[in-house]
C-alpha cells in the first residue's frame, strides 16, 4: 500500500503535495480559496487526470464556501461562475470536467438551505477522493488477470506519472505496477523520463524509490532500443481522456511508445478509471489537446537551451489510436478498446 496522498482535506483546507518541487523537496501547499486551487491545477502543483478531478471537486466546495448568500438561486448562479473558472485551467484531463458536473449536479439536486448544499458539496468531494483510491486499487487487482504467465518476473515500461501522485493514491498505471510487484511478478520498472516536464524521471522514479520498487529511468528516445534488446515485456500507461471508441489521450510521447510496442509485439495496456472515459466523444480526434508554454521546452532551470530564432510547439498530450491498445484496464474489468462501450455507466457526468 502506498502512503502518498496528493490531495488531502485537513482542518478546513486542502493540502496538496507540491509536485513541482519533487523529488528534491517534499512540500505541502495549503489551499483555502478556489482561485488558488485553479492556479495550483494550472501550474501543475497538482497534476494527473484523477488527482486533478479530486482537486477540482474540493475547489468547487471552496468556491461554494465563499459564496455569501442564503438565496438558493443566487448561490447556484455564483457556483456556476466558480465552475467556469475551474474549467479554464486544463483542457485535456476529462476528470476535471467530470468532477465539476458531478458537483454541480449534487448542488442542484440537494433540497435544503444553502448551508446544507455546501455541506453536501464537501461530502461529495470527500467521496470522490475516497472512491478514486478504491478505484485505483481495483484497477491494480484486475490487472493481475492480464499479466502473461511468462516470464515469471516482468519488466514493465511506463510513460509519464500515472501513480499515487496522479490520483487519490495508489495510481492507475503505477497502481498496476504496484500490484504486480506485490504479487511477486515484477522484475523492474522502466520509467521514460517524459520530456518536457520529466514526470517519469521526477515523479514515477520518486514513487518507486519510496517503495523500493526497482526502477530504471531512460530518456524517451531510448525506449525503442530497450524494446529491441528484449528488455521490456509489457507497457502500461495512464490516460487523460479516452474516447468512446477506445482512442486514448495521454502524456505527449505515449503514442510513440505504442507504435514501438506494436513493432516489437509487446502488449500495450492503458489503465484508467471509467471517469476518464468521455463517452460523449466518438473518437480521439475530438479530444482537446492542451498546448503549454514553450518555456517548458527551451528552458532547463534558469538556462535557455535553444538558440534565438526558433519556433516552438509544445502539445502536452497525444492520442494513441485504439488499434494500438491491447486492452484498457478499468476498475470493473479489462476490456478491448472496442468493448469499452459495454462499460458505459447509466449515469454519466460528461
Ligand atoms: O500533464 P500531466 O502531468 O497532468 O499529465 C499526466 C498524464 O498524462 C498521466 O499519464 C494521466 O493523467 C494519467 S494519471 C493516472
Amino acid at each position: 500500500m502506498t502512503t502518498i496522498y496528493p490531495v488531502v482535506w485537513s482542518n478546513n483546507k486542502v493540502l496538496l503535495i507540491d509536485q513541482t518541487c519533487l523529488p528534491s523537496q517534499y512540500t505541502l501547499v495549503e489551499i483555502s480559496r478556489y482561485e488558488d486551487m485553479a492556479k495550483a491545477i494550472k501550474t501543475m502543483i497538482v497534476r494527473g487526470a484523477p488527482a486533478i478531478g479530486v482537486a477540482t471537486a474540493y475547489g468547487m466546495y471552496l468556491g461554494a464556501r465563499e459564496i455569501n448568500t442564503k438565496e438558493r438561486e443566487t448561490f447556484l448562479k455564483q457556483l456556476e461562475e466558480v465552475a467556469e473558472i475551474l474549467r479554464q485551467t486544463r483542457p485535456t484531463a476529462v476528470n476535471l470536467f467530470w468532477a465539476i458536473s458531478r458537483m454541480l449536479k449534487i448542488a442542484y439536486e440537494t433540497i435544503g438551505t444553502v448551508e446544507e448544499i455546501k455541506n453536501t458539496l464537501l461530502e461529495t468531494a470527500e467521496k470522490i477522493n475516497a472512491e478514486d483510491l478504491q478505484t485505483c486499487q481495483d484497477i491494480g487487482k484486475n490487472s493481475l488477470q492480464i499479466i502473461p504467465p511468462n516470464p515469471d518476473k516482468l519488466s514493465i515500461l511506463t510513460h509519464c506519472n500515472a501513480g499515487a501522485l496522479a490520483t487519490a493514491g495508489y495510481g492507475t498505471a503505477l497502481g498496476v505496477i504496484r500490484s504486480v510487484w506485490t504479487a511477486g511478478r515484477l522484475k523492474r520498472v522502466y520509467a521514460d523520463e517524459t520530456r518536457p516536464r520529466l514526470q517519469g524521471a521526477k515523479l514515477t522514479a520518486w514513487e518507486c524509490v519510496q517503495e523500493k520498487i526497482p526502477v530504471t529511468v531512460i530518456s524517451d528516445n531510448m525506449a525503442a532500443h530497450c524494446m529491441q534488446k528484449g528488455l521490456i515485456d509489457l507497457v502500461v500507461v495512464g490516460a487523460d481522456r479516452i474516447a468512446a471508441n477506445g482512442d486514448a489521450a495521454n502524456k505527449i510521447g505515449t503514442y510513440g511508445v505504442a507504435v514501438m510496442a506494436k513493432m516489437h509485439n509487446i502488449p500495450f495496456y492503458v489503465a484508467a478509471p471509467l471517469s476518464t472515459v468521455d463517452y460523449s466523444l466518438k473518437n480521439g480526434d475530438l479530444i482537446p489537446i492542451e498546448e503549454r508554454d514553450p518555456s517548458e521546452l527551451y528552458q532547463i532551470g534558469d538556462s535557455v537551451i535553444y538558440p534565438d530564432g526558433v519556433d516552438y510547439y509544445n502539445p502536452a498530450f497525444d492520442v494513441t489510436p485504439a488499434k494500438l491498445i491491447t486492452g484498457i484496464i478499468t476498475e470493473q474489468k479489462t476490456v478491448k478498446p472496442e468493448e469499452l462501450i459495454s462499460l458505459k455507466p447509466e449515469l454519466s457526468y460528461h
